[in-house]
């Protein structure tokens, strides 16, 4: 048996994958694969809950394989498969619909965020997303869920959903799911935009210079953080509660998750500079952390064969270890098998 703890995570493939997703996710993702049995999917079921193009999504779904990798998961170390060819999460998810709240539901800040921007396309796949996520995380007996701050709350409700199907059915203990544990890291669980930064980064923002792409041009990323919003008090402070600071408190942030270097420490090397010399030292720390990556990135890109192999292989595993914990979810509610 394997010893090793299970992580599983992933990101949807519906829009440009930002420096949010790296910071927020991928870059932990990266340095997990050592000490666990790490599971991570593009999870291509969630981005339907928006109108996507069919063309667009395939191909974004490819590409983010793509970046996984080129950020440094190793396909031999980990297991990457595409949700949609694992059809165990839908069968899940139907099952947990049945024992999840429409109240529960109701309350989750993802859903309202997307429900009043896609306020013509409010569907019931949006409302259920959650539980769809349970499913995900749930298969795979995951202990840790490496994720954004942003969705902390849907790990939240996973596990409300485990505890509660676990109490229906497993009374005499040998629990069906194991009660999984977000994992944010220590900066940058939550970047915000480069325009608004009281609002979070986000791939699907409709202004280009709000976040940063990893596959945007290096002279753009620099030329991003370099018009990044700030203040007018010119002060390179940190004070999380106060929003007149929210862009130099982002750029902080973004600084300190690049370089690993505690905010205060920074704060403290910029006493007495400018904006001007600051945001020109994230420009380039952030640009040298993306540089690499691109490179791999760019390597990658005519290797189509190499990645669907990956998925290929990928969906087979996973659907082996999906197929054992849905296989007990069946037998426990009375399905004939
Ligand atoms: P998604 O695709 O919106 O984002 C992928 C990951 O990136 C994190 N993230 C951020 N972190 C910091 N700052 C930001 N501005 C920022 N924006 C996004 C997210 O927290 C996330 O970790 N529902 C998920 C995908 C998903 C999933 C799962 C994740 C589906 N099933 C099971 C974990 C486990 C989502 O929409 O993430």
């Amino acid at each position: 048996m394997d010893e090793k703890k299970t992580i599983f995570s992933g990101v949807q493939p519906s829009g440009n994958i930002t420096l949010g997703n790296y910071l927020g996710a991928i870059k932990n993702w990266v340095n997990l694969q050592e000490e666990y049995r790490c599971i991570y999917a593009m999870m291509d079921l969630h981005a339907i809950t928006v109108r996507q193009n069919p063309q667009e999504l395939r191909k974004r779904t490819l590409d983010l394989l793509k970046i996984y990798i080129a950020c440094g998961i190793d396909p031999e170390k980990s297991l990457l498969f595409i949700q949609s060819q694992v059809p165990h999460h839908a069968q899940l998810a139907w099952v947990l619909n049945c024992y999840t709240y429409m109240g529960e539901l109701s309350r989750m800040t993802q859903f309202k965020d997307k429900s009043s921007k896609h306020a013509d396309n409010i569907n019931a796949g949006l409302f259920t997303y959650p539980v769809l996520m349970a499913s995900d995380i749930l298969l795979y007996q995951a202990d840790l869920v490496p994720v954004g701050k942003d969705q902390m709350q849907h790990i939240e409700i996973t596990r409300d959903i485990a505890e509660r199907f676990n109490g229906v059915y497993c009374q005499e203990g040998n629990p069906v799911f194991k009660i999984p544990e977000g994992f944010m890291p220590k900066a940058g669980a939550k970047v915000m935009s480069l325009t608004e930064p009281t609002k979070k980064m986000s791939k699907s923002d409709e202004n280009p210079k709000a976040y940063i792409s990893l596959l945007d041009d290096l002279s753009v990323i620099e030329k991003k953080i370099k018009s990044a919003v700030t203040d007018s008090e010119g002060v390179i402070e940190y004070r999380p509660d106060d929003d007149a600071k929210a862009g130099i408190n982002n750029l902080l942030t973004i600084m300190s998750a690049v370089t690993g270097k505690d905010i205060d420490k920074i704060v403290a090397e910029y006493q007495g500079k400018g904006y001007g010399d600051f945001k020109k030292d994230v420009a380039e720390a952030v640009v040298e952390e993306i540089r690499p990556i691109r490179a791999r990135y760019d390597e990658l890109s005519n290797d189509k064969q190499y990645l669907v192999d990956i998925c290929e292989k990928g969906a087979i595993e996973a659907s082996k270890i999906a197929g054992r914990t849905l296989s007990k979810v069946y037998k426990k509610v009375g399905f004939v098998q």
